[in-house]
């Protein structure tokens, strides 16, 4: 196993494409759900060793404007699966000092997914260790036309001069304002695209892709990952 550079930096943030739960449940006979039911110990796995790594941004992609398209029995186990996770392990994000954010449209989940989200929210607000941003119903060709939609009415309303707008001004109109970028994407199953995830933020971010399925991700994997972006030598376009 690949051993961190304690010379070299942990990225400050990093964002993870959880990918693969349908298949590690195929390859057990299993019903899709029992696999996103594991990728939940995936989470609770990663979350723990980012923060005693000192890593001080994780964002997780759990839910794509797209993944409506799957069938409502699919999204059903997922919502359950969240709002379970969350009724059980805001304590835990209380205890770590873990702060929870989201980012996505929200307002698409059900009802009772939106309550438990954003009591989570409130509980953990105050909390300055780690900051938890999970991605719900998120796509990053939306929030970009958010943007521009948000910018536009300013525009229009006199409060923006179009000349004035810069790259800082449209980040601050994106779901993630405040956040910086990410420094490492990871994404598990071997799959090599981005999925509409993060397309602004990631213009320069170290993309690492994992073989393993996110069910059996564990730290030892993310240590992995986090070895090969201190191996990477970051240009940002110079020299
Ligand atoms: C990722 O696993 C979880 C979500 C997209 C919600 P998948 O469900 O995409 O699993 P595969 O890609 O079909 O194996
Ligand atoms: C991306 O995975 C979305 C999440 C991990 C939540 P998908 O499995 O939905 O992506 P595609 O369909 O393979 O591109
Ligand atoms: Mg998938």
């Amino acid at each position: 196993m690949t051993a961190l550079d304690p010379d070299k930096e942990i990225p400050r943030h990093i964002a993870i494409i959880m990918d693969g739960n349908g298949r590690w449940a195929a390859a057990r006979d299993l019903p899709r759900r029992e696999g996103h039911r594991a990728g939940a110990e995936s989470v609770e796995d990663v979350l723990r060793a980012c923060g005693d790594l000192g890593v001080d941004y994780l964002t997780l992609y759990a839910f794509s404007s797209e993944n409506w398209k799957r069938p409502e029995s699919e999204i059903d186990a997922l919502m359950g699966l969240l709002a379970h996770f969350l009724q059980e392990k805001t304590p835990t994000l209380m205890k770590n000092n873990i702060r929870l954010r989201v980012i996505g449209h929200l307002e698409r989940l059900p009802e009772r997914n939106r309550r438990q989200v954003r009591e989570s929210i409130e509980r953990t607000a105050a909390n300055d260790g780690l900051t938890l941003v999970v991605a719900l119903s998120y796509g990053s060709r939306e929030e970009i036309v958010d943007a521009a939609r948000a910018l536009m009415r300013k525009a229009k309303a006199g409060v923006l001069d179009p000349e004035d707008l810069d790259g800082a001004t449209f980040a601050e109109h994106l779901h993630t304002a405040g956040i910086p970028d990410p420094d490492l994407l990871v994404r598990t199953s071997g799959e090599c695209r981005v999925s509409n995830f993060l397309l602004w933020q990631i213009s320069y971010a170290e993309i690492v892709i994992s073989e393993v399925l996110w069910p059996d991700f564990r730290r030892e994997h993310l240590e992995a990952a986090i070895a090969e972006y201190q191996r990477r030598h970051r240009r940002f376009g110079g020299l």
